[in-house]
């Protein structure tokens, strides 16, 4: 047997937080975990649509860190900045006017249920945190308080904001500590008159099931549009996988699975065919529908290692999704703190991945073999396309991407 270090996709995201002093659908009865997964796919789904308006370059990010961050910010607000959340997070569906703490519950057994499947096998590791920093004056409810800490394991730090370097000092030790050192200066400044600062980070690292043989690794082109042709490092392996074509959309679809219940789905627009038509076409159901329908073929798998890190200001995408009373001194967060005057001044988000074969120390021996009769079909990852990573026991969507150019981080 030989021996393979565990190293595939390494992930990092964090979404931070930092503050200064009408659909209406039928509730779902009983709401799951499986809705409150199908509600934020859809939500991610939204989201990605707003932040490819706005460019055509690789797009990578969490849309469970993002919507535990606000589902934590939901419970902090009232009136308009609240039902603006909860449209904005697309879980109008799941409120329950009998059960105010409903939506925090689900968030609370969705996490559990995935962390809990994960921490079975150390091959895997899935770590979600969330920190609320305040300054040492600052007053927060009671109930709130209380309140993230039940639903979302919250640690309440202080900290003198006043101070600004060692603010900054003290946040960024938390998040490199969280990221299992993976980001290091996150924070590079900090308005001195900040009161409260949020922040939710989120690392994952799986092993493939299968790993790609390093040996087989070879330098080939990826086009990224009829005039772009780079070199990308591709990876080779000749396996049953699953599949599926979606002839409607024009793309297939393939699943790479993690250890442990974790897949990467990878989403390939046909030849020729232009990928922003996929980008109004995607969504939850779809998603489903995919998965559903993959089936068990032998083939060639040509695939790109890529690696990536995207920053992204929310505070200038959600308003446009609707979010817009949080960011504004109309912002409604009396159920976080009496003194009012509160907003959100900003929303960053950060996410890292490093997708490569998982083994790098491939010994002589070789497992995969690439017969030269009976030839598979192929499934060549050489133009863009997208990728989602999710959790197959919930379908939860833990991140969510699009590679344009894989040369590019
Ligand atoms: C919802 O739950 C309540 C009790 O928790 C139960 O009485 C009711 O039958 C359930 N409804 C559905 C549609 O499952
Ligand atoms: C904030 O929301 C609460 C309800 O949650 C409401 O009672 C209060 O009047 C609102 N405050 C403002 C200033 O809108
Ligand atoms: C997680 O959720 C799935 C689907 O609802 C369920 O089958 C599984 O038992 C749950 N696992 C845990 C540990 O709660
Ligand atoms: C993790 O799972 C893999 C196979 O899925 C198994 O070979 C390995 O022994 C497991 N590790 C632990 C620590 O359970
Ligand atoms: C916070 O820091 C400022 C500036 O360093 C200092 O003047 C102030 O006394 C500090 N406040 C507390 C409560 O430590």
């Amino acid at each position: 047997m030989e021996t393979r270090k565990m190293k595939t996709g390494s992930i990092f995201i964090l979404t931070y937080l930092c503050f200064l002093s009408p659909v209406n659908q039928a509730p779902l009865p009983n709401a799951t975990i499986y809705d409150l997964a199908f509600k934020n796919m859809d939500y991610a789904m939204n989201l990605y649509r707003t932040i490819s308006g706005y460019h055509d370059k690789n797009i990578f990010f969490s849309p469970l860190s993002i919507s535990t961050t606000f589902a934590a910010l939901l419970m902090a607000s009232g009136g308009v900045t609240y039902q603006e959340i909860l449209q904005g997070l697309n879980l109008e569906q799941l409120e329950q006017a009998d059960q105010p703490e409903l939506i925090p519950k689900l968030f609370q057994l969705l996490n559990e249920n995935i962390t809990h499947s994960m921490s079975l096998n150390t091959s895997l590791n899935l770590d979600q945190s969330m920190a609320l920093f305040m300054s040492p004056h600052f007053t927060v409810e009671r109930v709130f308080e209380d309140q993230i800490k039940k639903y979302f394991d919250a640690g309440i730090k202080r900290v003198n904001f006043s101070n600004t370097e060692e603010s900054i000092r003290v946040i960024n030790e938390y998040i490199q500590q969280k990221t299992k050192d993976k980001v290091t200066d996150m924070i590079s400044s900090l308005d001195s008159v900040t009161q409260l600062m949020l922040i939710n980070t989120i690392f994952f690292q799986g092993a493939w099931l299968k790993p790609f043989d390093s040996d087989f690794t070879y330098t080939a082109p990826f086009y990224i549009d009829n005039y772009r042709v780079v070199q990308v490092s591709m990876m080779l392996m000749d396996e049953k996988f699953d599949m599926m074509e979606d002839t409607r959309l024009g793309a297939k679809v393939l699943k790479l699975p993690y250890r442990e219940g974790v897949s990467m789905l990878i989403l390939l627009p046909n030849k020729g065919m232009d990928y922003t038509v996929i980008d109004e076409e995607i969504t939850a159901e779809r998603f489903l529908s995919w998965i559903k329908k993959l089936k068990k073929t032998k083939l060639e798998v040509n695939m790109p290692k890529f690696k990536m890190e995207q920053s992204y200001s929310l505070h200038n995408l959600l308003p446009q999704m609707g979010m817009n009373s949080i960011f504004s001194n109309s912002a409604n967060l009396t159920k976080m703190s009496p003194d009012g005057g509160l907003k959100v001044s900003e929303v960053l988000h950060k996410a890292v991945i490093d997708v490569d074969e998982t083994g790098t120390t491939a010994s002589a021996a070789t497992t995969v073999g690439i017969t030269p009769y009976a030839l598979p079909r192929t499934f060549t990852v050489n133009r863009p396309f997208f990728f989602f990573i999710y959790q197959e026991d919930t379908n939860c969507l833990l991140f969510m991407g699009r590679v344009i150019d894989p040369t590019k981080n």
